[in-house]
C-alpha cells in the first residue's frame, strides 16, 4: 500500500491563482503523454508517486489524452482510485473537453451538449464524483460564447466542477467570458496557453487581461515538449518524444532548427549552476500572472530534475537580457 511522504508540503511553493482562494503547486503534472494505453502501467504510477510525494498536487488531465483518447484518465483512475483515494481533498484534478472525441456533431468543440456529455465521461472514466477545474479546451468559433460559458456554469452547479478555466482563448476571448463569469459569479479562476522560451506570445496581450481581471494561469509545455532540456543535446534518443511516432507535434526537424539557441540557453543554465530545464521553468515562473508551470514527464528523473527549479528562482538583469538576446 503506498503512504505518501510525511514530508511532501516542505520543499513545494504553492501559488494563489489570480485572486481565487485556490493555491496551485509552482509545478504542477500534466497526462498529455506517457498515460497512455500504450504507457507501462508501472511507469505512470511511479510517477504519480514521485509527483504526490514532493508536494505536486495538481494533476491536470483532459478527455482526449493517451492514446488512444480517454486512456489516460481511465489509467489515472485507477491508478488514483489504488493510490490516493483517501488523499483527495489534497488533490487538485483538472479536465477539459473540446477536442475531438466522438463521431458526430456533438462530439468535439464547445456546444453544451458536447461540454456536459463529455465531463460525465470524464469523471466516470477517472471514477470520481467530481474534478477541481473544468476547462473549455479550445474556443468554438461556432458556437455562442454564451452557450459555452452556461455550460461552464452548469458543471458547477451540479457540484461536478469547482472552478472553471478556458484554455487557448485570445485575450479578447479571455476578455468576453470573464464578463459574463462575473455577472453570473461563476468562479472562473483560471487560464491554461502554451508559454516557454520559445512561444511568448501571452506576453502580447495575455497577461494583462489576466492581471485586468484578477485570473491566474497555469501554463502548458513550459520545457516546449522537452527542447528546453538536455534531452537532444547530443541527437535524438529512440524513446523520445521527437522520435516516437504518436507525437504530432513535435518533430526532428524542430529539434534541429531550435538546436543552436538549446545550447546558448545551456550555457546561461550551467553558469547559474541549473540544468537547462531547470532555468527553463525558472524563468517561466517569473511572470506574477503564473501560479503553475505544467509540465510532462516520462520518467521519475525528469520530474526531480525539474523539481531542482524551485531552488533557484531569481535572474539578474542581465542574465533575463542574456536569454532575451539568445532567443530573438
Ligand atoms: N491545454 C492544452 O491545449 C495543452 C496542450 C499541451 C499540453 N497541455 C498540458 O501540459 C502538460 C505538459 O505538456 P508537455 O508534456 O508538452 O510539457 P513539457 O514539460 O514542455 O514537455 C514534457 C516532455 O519533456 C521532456 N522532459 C521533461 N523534463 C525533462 C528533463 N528534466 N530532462 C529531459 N527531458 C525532459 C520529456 O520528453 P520525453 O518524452 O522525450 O522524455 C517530457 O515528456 C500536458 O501533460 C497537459 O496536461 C495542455
Amino acid at each position: 500500500m503506498y503512504l505518501a511522504n510525511e514530508n511532501r508540503y516542505e520543499k513545494m511553493l504553492y501559488k494563489r491563482v489570480g485572486k481565487s482562494g485556490l493555491k496551485l503547486p509552482a509545478i504542477s503534472l500534466g497526462l498529455w503523454h506517457n498515460f497512455g494505453d500504450v504507457d507501462k502501467l508501472s511507469n505512470q504510477q511511479a510517477i504519480l508517486r514521485a509527483a504526490f510525494d514532493n508536494g505536486i498536487t495538481h494533476f491536470d488531465l483532459a478527455n482526449n489524452y493517451g492514446p488512444p483518447a480517454g486512456s489516460a484518465e481511465t489509467n489515472f483512475g485507477r491508478l488514483f482510485k489504488e493510490d490516493f483515494s483517501s488523499y483527495r481533498d489534497e488533490i487538485i484534478i483538472s479536465s477539459k473537453a473540446g477536442y475531438y472525441m466522438w463521431p458526430g456533431p456533438y462530439g468535439e468543440w464547445g456546444s453544451k451538449k458536447n461540454i456536459i456529455a463529455s465531463c460525465d465521461q470524464s469523471l466516470q472514466r477517472m471514477q470520481l464524483d467530481y474534478v477541481d477545474i473544468f476547462y473549455h479546451h479550445r474556443p468554438d468559433p461556432d458556437t455562442p460564447l454564451e452557450e459555452t460559458a452556461h455550460a461552464l456554469d452548469l458543471l458547477v452547479k451540479q457540484g461536478k466542477a469547482l472552478y472553471v478555466g478556458v484554455s487557448n482563448y485570445s485575450p479578447e476571448q479571455t476578455a468576453a467570458i470573464a464578463k459574463l463569469f462575473k455577472e453570473w459569479h461563476t468562479p472562473f479562476i483560471i487560464h491554461q496557453p502554451q508559454y516557454n522560451m520559445f512561444n511568448r506570445s501571452i506576453e502580447e496581450g495575455l497577461t494583462d487581461v489576466l492581471a485586468k481581471e484578477g485570473l491566474g494561469a497555469i501554463v502548458f509545455s513550459p520545457l516546449a515538449q522537452g527542447l528546453l532540456t538536455n534531452r537532444y543535446l547530443n541527437g535524438v534518443p529512440e524513446d523520445s518524444r521527437a522520435h516516437r511516432s504518436d507525437s504530432p507535434f513535435l518533430s526532428e526537424d524542430r529539434v534541429e532548427a531550435t538546436l543552436t539557441k538549446v545550447r546558448r540557453l545551456n550555457d546561461v543554465a550551467s553558469a547559474r549552476n541549473q540544468t537547462l530545464a531547470e532555468m527553463a521553468l525558472a524563468w517561466n515562473l517569473r511572470l506574477p500572472e503564473i501560479a503553475s508551470v505544467l509540465i510532462g514527464a516520462s520518467r521519475v528523473s525528469q520530474l526531480e530534475d525539474n523539481l531542482k527549479a524551485l531552488d533557484n528562482l531569481a535572474f539578474t538583469a542581465a542574465e533575463l537580457a542574456e536569454i532575451d538576446q539568445i532567443l530573438q
